[in-house]
């Protein structure tokens, strides 16, 4: 895959972090989400390339734009399968809360799983506990692997988690188990990353969120040297219908890294709002700046892009 595609396609996440930013704390999240999604099948446009969404806003039905099949990209050229979400977050990007993102994994044709929209149980940590999970034992036999491979103590491991209710059990065995505690609102992909970014403070992302989120984690950790496992939770025979259309066979099969995303894999993502991953869009008279990271599989360099944009001179995005 050519090198210079990842620097292609910060420019999508950029647009559609830029378009999506202007609408933070407006407590509207499907406005937020369609500027988000509208800027990046644009800047998608605009790149040579025959790109087939692998993983989107949903299935052709549902979602106007940036759908399951949806071909993007100039037509010609390479053949690539996309992982993309335009505003991962959107609740937080509404709230103007932490963490919400604009990301783009991106892969060669059959690289990425076809997961379905279902839950997917989900655990991921950085390069340092590598190997060491195994999401058939216990949250807390994992954490004490984790700590083991980390050579820390467990009350010394930062363990993230979706506050939901869905997570009250989890949440009691990881206190009992004496590891510290991130709770967040949303956002698992950020958080996912975070676990392998050194100086985030987080070691393990643990419990179920979007499977489609879980490839594009997947895909992150991949290029940073991380592990993640994911296994898909059903709530209903027709999540598993759907799960089966998708191509899915084996309902209990737990995914490791390489079932997620295979061969080799670029991950793009821009910053909406403020967080420790990547700082948020903001705003100057005639343009605004933009934080993104961009990474290779296949050379495990992460470049980190601040970029400052002028809104005269630049194509229009629908920012
Ligand atoms: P959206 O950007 O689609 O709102 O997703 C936010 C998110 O928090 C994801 O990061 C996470 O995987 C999923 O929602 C969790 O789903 P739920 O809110 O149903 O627990």
């Amino acid at each position: 895959m050519n090198r210079n595609y990842a620097l292609e396609f910060v420019r999508v996440t950029e647009a559609a972090a830029l378009a999506s930013a202007r609408l933070m704390g407006r407590g509207d999240e499907k406005e937020a989400d369609r500027a988000a999604v509208e800027a990046m099948r644009l800047a998608l446009a605009s790149i040579e390339f025959d790109g087939t969404v692998v993983i989107g806003e949903g299935e052709r039905d549902e979602a106007p734009m940036l759908y399951i099949g949806e071909k993007v990209g100039k037509g010609s050229g390479t053949k690539l399968d996309l992982a993309l979400d335009p505003l991962e977050g959107t609740t937080i990007c509404a709230r103007g809360g932490p963490n919400s993102l604009s990301v783009i994994a991106i892969a060669e044709q059959g690289g990425f799983l076809h997961a379905p929209d279902t839950y997917m149980m989900k655990i991921a940590v950085g390069p340092e506990a590598k190997g060491a999970i195994d999401l058939r034992l216990s949250a807390t036999e994992n954490l004490k692997r984790v700590a083991a491979a980390k050579k820390v103590n467990l009350d010394q491991l930062t363990v993230i988690i979706l506050d939901r209710p869905r997570h009250a059990d989890l949440i009691a065995e990881v206190r009992a188990a004496g590891a510290r505690i991130w709770l967040i609102g949303d956002g698992d992909v950020s958080a996912a990353i975070s676990t392998a970014k050194p100086d985030s403070g987080v070691d393990v992302l643990i419990g179920s969120g979007g499977a489609p989120e879980g490839v594009i984690a997947a895909a992150a950790l991949r290029c940073m040297g991380g592990d993640f496992q994911g296994q898909l939770m059903f709530r209903n025979d027709e999540e598993r219908a759907r799960a089966k259309k998708m191509g899915v066979t084996d309902f209990e099969r737990i995914y490791g890294l390489e079932d997620l995303a295979r061969g080799k894999v670029m991950f793009c993502a821009t910053g909406v709002t403020q967080g420790p991953l990547l700082d948020g869009v903001r705003f100057f008279k005639g343009g605004a700046t933009t934080h993104s990271i961009v990474m290779r599989s296949e050379t495990g360099t992460i470049r980190t892009i601040q970029a400052e944009h002028r809104f005269d001179s630049k194509p229009n995005y629908g920012f």
